[in-house]
Order: structure tokens, then sequence, then C-alpha cells
């Protein structure tokens, strides 16, 4: 992204002396709806981020632009107070309010400032681009202000955010993926403990691609449904094991025992959450030992899990994941919450030219969408620019 351009956005309509942050969107190997059950989950951060341009004002008063929002559908800009009833109705400035009013609850002092954002994670895709802007504009207000958070507090406002101002009850993998991003790493986070470890990830003679079904879908009912059923799930084994407080401490035999006592529903998807965590343990042993193809298949195992157990897939990313396994793609899964947005592909060098053309013709001759496809490169996380 060009962020000159943001930056003489900002003087236009600000004036001097804004500074520049970017926080990246997120893709994760796999691990997934894991992170709000305590187990693991093995984000990187990308190359794509969320951008801002911005400086204190010395009112009380935020000042927010964002030039790429359709003027016809959006208001482009917003004007809102920092108390808890000045929450704007544009929902891209719930975040920025959302991080000011999260970081003022834990003491801070947060004061009026100018805001230009912007960014090139696309929307709805999987990639996080919510959190990408939570920990963008948590980082800047952290440096501009002075306000002596650490990353980890820095992620859990953006987590914050997403519970209490856009209703998402979502875990930490999003915001901390930004926040704690480095180049060439993917980063193993245990979501019980938030000890993590970095994992060198370059595979020799593969690629990963995303493609992009470009049905778009925010996260809202359907993901808080999911987390409730895990929950209820852990009640009921919790009343004989009390040691279980997440699904990460609980095994299948345990899950057994309250069979009729929680619903299917609820029965199953816990059933894909504990094999997920398992799934992701022994794809990190696989990557050690360099062993794709292995990896690869476990990453089809959570695309047939998150499609039939925990039903977060749809015909058009299904399709996208028949493709793969037809053109011999090592792995390839619905990737993120899922509903639409990406699958992420592990795809043979030599086999990739083929499996993208003949993939996005056949997959626009269904359903009438250009997917788009984005050749990831793993990159540092929140900073200045
Ligand atoms: C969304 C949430 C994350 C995580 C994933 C699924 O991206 O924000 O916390 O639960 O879905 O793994």
């Amino acid at each position: 992204m060009d962020t000159n351009y943001l930056k003489q956005i900002f003087k236009d309509k600000f004036g001097e002396g804004g500074r520049l942050f970017a926080s990246p969107g997120r893709i994760n190997i796999i691990g997934e709806h894991t992170d709000y059950n305590g187990g693991f989950v093995l984000p990187g951060a990308i190359d794509k981020a969320l951008y801002c341009c911005i400086r204190p004002n010395g009112t009380a008063q935020v000042r927010a632009y964002a030039p790429d929002e359709n003027p016809k559908t959006v208001a482009v800009n917003s004007t809102f107070g920092l108390q808890e009833a000045d929450k704007p109705k544009e929902r891209w400035a719930q975040y920025i309010f959302g991080v000011c009013r999260e970081m003022i609850k834990k003491g801070a002092t947060v004061e009026g400032f100018d805001i230009v954002v912007s960014g090139d994670v696309p929307l709805g895709a999987g990639m996080s681009s919510s959190a990408a802007l939570e920990s963008c504009v948590g980082f800047a207000l952290n440096t501009i202000f002075n306000l002596g958070f650490d990353l980890f507090a820095l992620a859990k406002i953006g987590q914050a955010t997403e519970h209490n101002y856009v209703g998402v009850k979502c875990g930490i993998m999003d915001q901390f993926a930004s926040c704690f991003g480095k180049e060439g790493s993917l980063i193993r986070l245990d979501c019980r403990s938030l000890e993590y470890e970095y994992f060198p990830f370059a595979p020799q003679g593969y690629t990963l691609v995303l493609i992009n079904t470009r049905v778009t879908h925010m996260l809202g009912n359907e993901y808080n449904e999911r987390r409730e059923s895990c929950e209820r799930v852990v009640s009921a084994i919790a009343r004989k094991h009390p040691e279980v407080k997440f699904l990460r401490d609980a095994n299948l035999g345990m899950l057994k025992e309250v069979v009729g006592i929680v619903s299917s529903v609820d029965y199953i998807r816990s059933e894909f959450v504990i094999e997920e965590i398992q799934r992701l343990l022994d794809t990190c042993e696989y990557l050690k030992q360099g062993d794709y193809e292995a990896a690869g298949r476990e990453m089809y195992e959570t695309h047939t899990g998150l499609s039939m157990k925990y039903t977060v897939s749809c015909p058009e990313l299904d399709f996208l994941n028949e493709k793969a396994k037809e053109h011999g793609v090592t792995g390839s899964r619905v990737m993120g919450g899922g509903f639409g947005g990406c699958t992420i592909n592990l795809v043979k060098d030599e086999l990739l030219e083929n499996f993208l053309s003949k993939t996005t013709a056949a997959y626009e001759k269904i359903f009438n969408i250009k997917p788009e496809v984005y050749r990831v490169a793993i990159k540092n996380g929140a900073r200045e620019l």
C-alpha cells in the first residue's frame, strides 16, 4: 500500500504531524476455533495490513476518516467523543472507539486525536481485517500517548473491543498474530497459558496461497453460538471432572461420558474441537520434521471437520477444497472463522500455476464470481513506519 498517499490525505484534512502505523492481517496454518477453547493455534502475520496516520488534536474529540469506504453507502467521516455514550454509528469507527474505551477502562488517559485509516486486508475474507484495525489503532495510541501497554495487553484490548463493542465473542488468535507477527515465522500459541513459540516456516518447493471465495461474512451470532456449544459441553464434563475448564482439558473419552446429556449438535462441535487441538500438535511435529505432505493431510482433515462437524463452511469453500484435492494440492482448508472467505492451500511449486488457473476458471464458471488469489508472505506485526 502506498502510505505516502495516506500521509497526504492526513495532511490535506488535518494538517502536518501525522505519524504512520501498520498492523497486519493473518493466516493460520491449522487450529481453527481452538483459541476460545484454550487450545493451540498456528498463525502468522502477512504482508497485507491496516494502516493509520494519527496525531493528538488537543481536544476531547476523535475525528476519524476512512477514505476507502464507499461514500454512497457509508459515512466516511466520523467524529465522536470518548465517553461510553459517544459510540459512533459507523461500524468501522466503532472499532476505533472500542479500542479507546477499553484502554480508558484500564486506567489509560486517551485524549482526542485525528486519524485516517486505510488498508489492503480484504474485508470479510477470514484474514482478520478487524483485528488488524484494532491492533493498529491500539499500537498507535499506545505510542502517541505513551500509555505503556505491552503487546499482550494490546492484543487483549483488541479482543475486548470485539466482545464489548462489536458483539463477536472471539478468541485471542487474530489480535495476537497481528501484534506479535515475525517475518518468516509462524507462531504456535497456547491459548490457555498464553505461552508462545516462533516457528520458522519456509517450506522449500512449496507455496502458500489463499483463494478468496469472495463470499463475505461478518462473524456474529453463528460464531458466538458455536462458542456457547463448547461452553455447555465443558460445564457438563466438569460436573464429573472439575479440572476441565476448557475443551482443551478434555479428551474424547470424557466427551463420550456426556452423550445424551448434551445436545447432539453441541457434542459433534466439541468433538471437532478436541480433534482439532490434537491435529495441530501432530502438524507441528510434521512441520519440524519437514514432512509437508503429512501436515497437508491434517489440513484436509481440518477442512472436513469444519465443514461436516463444526458446519462453518459453505458450498464455495467446499468446491475450492475439492478442486485442491483433484489437483494434488498438498493441503487445503477453509481458514479463519469460516462461513465464507478464503481457503489456505499448501501447493507444490510445480503444480501451482495449473492448479490456480484451472480452479479459478472452474469457480468462476459455476458461481459467477471471480475469486482472488493471494500468495502469502509472512511478515512482522504491529509497528510504526
Ligand atoms: C475468528 C476469530 C478467532 C478464531 C477464528 C477461528 O478469526 O476472531 O478468534 O476463533 O475465527 O479459528
